[in-house]
């Protein structure tokens, strides 16, 4: 097995580049803690690309992703492009297609220590351990679309092959997990979720140790934020994934504590980012909370480099440095992004040093 990995770093824009510095330096200490090398390579994506290379995400940059081990990304998107022609988004956009990540695992769950974060009642958020397996490459995202000034659609298909493939990750992950999938869709208007609904029974069939249950959407945003701790794995499209896990953000407290691992066949590069997006709002003061990002870096290592011993311990580190009280406005505190990046980095160290 090679102990040599080749990260793409894609920082994109706003607080990409404060939260992808902070994962670089926290998986560079876990790395060096279990005999890893990581060989970083740096390129641009997103608003940062349009203006230096005029395009949100160039055939080079792609090219070099998919011959990197991972890709490893901050976050694309700045309002000095909102109405225009070319968007940051449609880089991020173009990398996911161009890897084929058709399965975003977006892990979520609700840490003791910040129970104060969340406007939810803490009964409501204890225990919650959910897993969002979101399809990624399909649906309204990537179908033909039309945009005039009286009139725009935006085409939405999704074929059997690509729910089995997807449906198939949600229930191989509820296999290691509490073997319940919830598959969320609208299958009482939409034609695409009858096709999700008949595809996902059938691939059900494969896993009899695996609970499957339907759940319509609007009833699902509901009940994620009244009763979350009866959700095991929900599989989604794209769309409804997105929306739901913005909406799960409030249960630990923040945006900035969902990280993701966006994963293609096996063998191909998997991208790695947090869920939250460039937070024009607080880029460039060095607040940014920097855990998703850093527990995405976590999942690099789990899912893309398959060394999940490397990710326990960032996983741990974050645990305790959250839980010592290093937490940045978002989550009430006042810590700097760079104060919390330590007190992971002085974690991980202080283990291997108790080893
Ligand atoms: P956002 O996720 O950037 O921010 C939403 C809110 O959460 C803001 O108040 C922000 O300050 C806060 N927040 C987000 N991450 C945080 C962090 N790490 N620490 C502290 N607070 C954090 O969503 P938005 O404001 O709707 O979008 C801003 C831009 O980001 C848009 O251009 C959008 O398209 C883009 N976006 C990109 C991604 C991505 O790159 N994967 C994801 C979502 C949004
Ligand atoms: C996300 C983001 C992206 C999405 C945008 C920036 C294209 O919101 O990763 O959740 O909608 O998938
Ligand atoms: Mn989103």
């Amino acid at each position: 097995m090679s102990d040599t990995f080749h990260i793409l770093l894609l920082p994109g824009d706003g607080i990409g580049p404060e939260v992808l510095a902070a994962a670089r330096r926290v998986a560079g200490a876990a790395a060096d803690r279990f005999g890893v090398r990581l060989e970083y390579e740096e390129r641009r994506i997103g608003a940062a690309a349009i203006r230096e290379e005029g395009e949100p995400v160039s055939e080079e940059t792609l090219r070099r992703a998919a011959g990197a081990d991972a890709v490893l990304l901050g976050a694309v998107g700045d309002p000095e492009f909102d109405g225009g022609k070319v968007r940051p988004e449609a880089g991020l956009l173009a990398l996911r297609r161009a890897l084929g990540t058709f399965a975003n695992l977006r892990p979520v769950s609700a840490v003791p220590a910040l129970s104060g974060s969340s406007p939810l009642r803490p009964e409501v958020v204890e225990g919650v351990d959910l897993l969002i397996v979101r399809e990624l490459t399909g649906g309204a995202y990537f179908g033909e679309k039309e945009e005039g000034e009286e009139r725009a659609s935006d085409l939405s298909v999704y074929t059997r092959r690509e729910v089995e493939r997807v449906a198939r990750v949600a229930f191989e992950a509820a296999r290691g997990r509490r073997k319940r999938v919830a598959s969320v869709d609208k299958a009482n208007v939409l034609a695409t979720s009858r096709l999700w609904r008949r595809t996902v029974e059938e691939v059900a069939r494969e896993y009899p140790d695996v609970g499957l249950e339907h759940v319509l959407v609007d009833a699902a945003a509901m009940h994620l934020v009244t009763s979350p701790g009866c959700f095991d794995v929900i599989l989604t499209e794209n769309l409804f994934g997105d929306i739901l896990s913005d909406e799960a953000a409030v249960l630990p407290g923040s945006m900035g504590m969902l990280p993701s691992a966006s994963l293609g066949e096996p063998g191909s590069p998997g991208i790695f980012e947090p869920v939250h997006g460039s937070a024009p709002d607080i880029a460039g003061r060095g607040v940014a909370n920097p855990y998703a990002a850093i527990l995405s870096a976590a999942m690099m290592f789990r899912h893309g480099l398959g060394r999940p011993e490397v990710a326990e311990a960032i996983e741990r580190g974050v645990a305790a440095a959250v839980e010592a009280g290093h937490l940045t406005p978002d989550l009430g505190g006042s810590s700097s992004t760079e104060e919390a990046t330590e007190a992971v980095v002085r974690q991980v160290a202080a283990e291997e040093g108790a080893a």
